[in-house]
């Protein structure tokens, strides 16, 4: 695996020189809109780079981006790899390995999400504060271990400061709907029951989702700090529970995503 990640890394090196980036941004489900604000130094496509996983789903464009965003270096994922779509927790957490090994300092991560938490609602954020994995028995550090501790620590796998900087920009520009919640992975790829979405609330998270879990139990292995954001695409409120609807969903990512971005791009220009 280790080998698999070198060989990805050393040509990803040699199509971009001595650019270093120093965030790494993972986007999630309909959330592409911050890739407009980085000035794109290089382009490549996961296609083009030895042993990436690639994008299935039509609507994730399967492109590395790196550029500068406000001011500061960045690599960018558009579109990430999910577990419902088929691959193993190693795969959807392959370019995280990447990103460190590129030299990241911090890693950005932002997905689309269920709320669970009533005062909720649709286009909302959700600064994550903590998160429960429900990829159970699934981890993506399970087997031979590489690039980290054995039994890495998460009494905060997301970096509180940034979390309440964050909150901290939301209020002093005035943006309503942005909340600081628990987040929890399913596997997918259907929705919850209603059953389910009361399950989950009891269980103490705010938004539920089918990503960035694993990805942030990679990079907390490899010491890198975190911040998380989710889009409130659609509420799980078991009494007043709707029909589900892609298009329905992507539109409530796609109003959000103004926000979103510019309180990354805020929380990136100021580190
Ligand atoms: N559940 C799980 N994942 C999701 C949801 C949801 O309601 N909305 C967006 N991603």
């Amino acid at each position: 695996m280790l080998k698999f990640i070198e060989e990805s890394t050393a040509y990803i090196q040699s199509q971009i020189g001595d650019f270093r980036p120093q965030f790494g941004i993972i986007l999630g489900t309909g959330l592409g809109k911050l890739t407009e604000e980085i000035e794109v130094a290089f382009t490549l496509n996961y296609s083009d780079i030895p042993n990436f996983p690639l994008a299935t789903v039509e609507f994730h464009k399967g492109k590395l981006l790196f550029g500068v965003l406000n001011g500061k270096k960045v690599v960018c994922m558009q579109g990430r790899f999910h577990y419902y779509e088929g691959y193993s927790m190693q795969q959807v957490t392959f370019p995280v390995r990447i990103m460190k090994l590129l030299g990241i300092e911090r890693l950005f991560v932002s997905n689309a999400a269920g709320g669970l938490n009533p005062t909720y609602k649709e286009s909302d954020l959700m600064i994550i504060e903590d998160h429960i994995s429900l990829f159970l028995p699934e981890n993506p550090l399970m087997g031979e271990n590489i690039m980290g501790e054995r039994f890495p620590d998460m009494s905060e796998p997301y970096d509180m400061v940034t979390v309440e900087k964050a909150l901290l920009i939301a209020t002093q520009n005035g943006l309503e709907g942005i909340h600081k919640g628990v987040y929890v992975s399913v596997a997918g790829p259907n929705l919850e029951t209603k059953s389910e979405y009361r399950l989950l609330r009891m269980l103490g998270a705010d938004a539920v989702g089918m990503s960035t879990v694993p990805e942030v139990i990679v990079a907390r292995q490899m010491d890198i700090p975190v911040f998380g954001i989710s889009v409130i695409t659609d509420m799980g409120i078991p009494e007043i529970l709707q029909k589900a609807e892609l298009s329905r969903i992507l539109e409530a990512a796609h109003k959000a995503e103004p926000t979103m971005t510019f309180i990354i791009k805020e929380i990136i220009g100021s580190l």
